[in-house]
């Protein structure tokens, strides 16, 4: 856990999605009119991805749930969600559609590397590009382990760690089959015109780290969308890159009991 660093990226990253929430309002109004979770930038279908396999309901944390459509699939399935996330922007578009589709669950505006929660206290913690990737890991997963209980999963779903390697810094163009940077040593990303501050690291560091807060590594799954999938909204990646590569990857870990 010796990896910690300056903690400003939380002030950063709220300033950063309240100003761009309302981008996330017609994505997240979709997500949540639609039953099949769908997963990632191409939203492959959780048939394909099997995500959610070992979702057996009960206490669910959404960790930076945005919108919150993950928690609005989860209760659909069982589940009593809690959304946290640190943008209050964020979680207004997430009550709007509470109120739209008549489905309710707590929201609490936080730091999903300082939750206000006692120990124990949920079955199920997910996270799809909330702290996953927005929250330093080296804060967020021992987290995430104090407020599991013993035997409860952590699903969280991200950028790959090659995609990471290969995006440009600027978005202008699609990742190439080049690596633009070092694995060794990632871990904060910082990019040129953009204040949002990210963190990726490689999945050895990711093991170990999981492994030091009691977390048991079930599966790592590489996504990879559909040939007929529609391109992504996002200029980072395109549909044949991910076809050949894993853009994104997601991991299902059990605590340890
Ligand atoms: C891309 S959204 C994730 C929600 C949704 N799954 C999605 O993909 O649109 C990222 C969310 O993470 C939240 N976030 C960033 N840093 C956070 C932190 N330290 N604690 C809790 N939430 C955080 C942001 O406010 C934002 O709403």
């Amino acid at each position: 856990m010796d990896r910690q660093g300056p903690r400003h990226h939380v002030e950063s990253n709220r300033a950063h999605w309240d100003l761009t929430a309302a981008d996330w309002i017609e994505p997240g109004r979709r997500n949540w009119a639609d039953d099949q979770p769908r997963w990632g930038v191409y939203g492959i279908p959780e048939s394909e991805v099997g995500l959610l396999a070992a979702f057996g309901g009960g206490d669910v944390v959404e960790l930076g749930c945005g919108t919150a459509y993950v928690s609005a699939w989860l209760a659909r399935r069982g589940g009593r969600p809690v959304g946290i996330d640190n943008s209050a922007a964020q979680l207004a578009t997430a009550a709007g559609f509470q109120r739209e589709f008549d489905l309710r669950f707590p929201l609490v505006h936080g730091d999903a590397e300082r939750l206000p929660f006692v120990d124990e206290s949920f079955d199920f913690a997910i996270s799809e590009y909330g702290a996953a990737i927005w929250c330093d890991p080296y804060r967020w997963l021992p987290e995430a382990a104090r407020v599991l209980r013993p035997g409860g999963r952590l699903v969280f779903l991200g950028n790959s760690v090659l995609q990471m390697l290969c995006v440009f810094d600027d978005d202008e163009a699609p990742a190439g089959d080049r690596l633009l940077r070092p694995q060794f040593g990632m871990h904060r990303f910082e990019w040129p015109d953009d204040p949002g501050i990210e963190f990726h690291i490689s999945h050895g560091e990711r093991i170990r780290l999981l492994r030091a807060c009691g977390f048991e590594v079930e599966d790592l799954v590489e996504l990879r969308p559909p040939a007929d999938s529609e391109e992504n909204r996002f200029p980072f990646i395109d549909l044949d890159w991910a076809q050949q590569w894993p853009a994104e990857e997601a991991w299902i870990v059990r605590r340890a009991g």
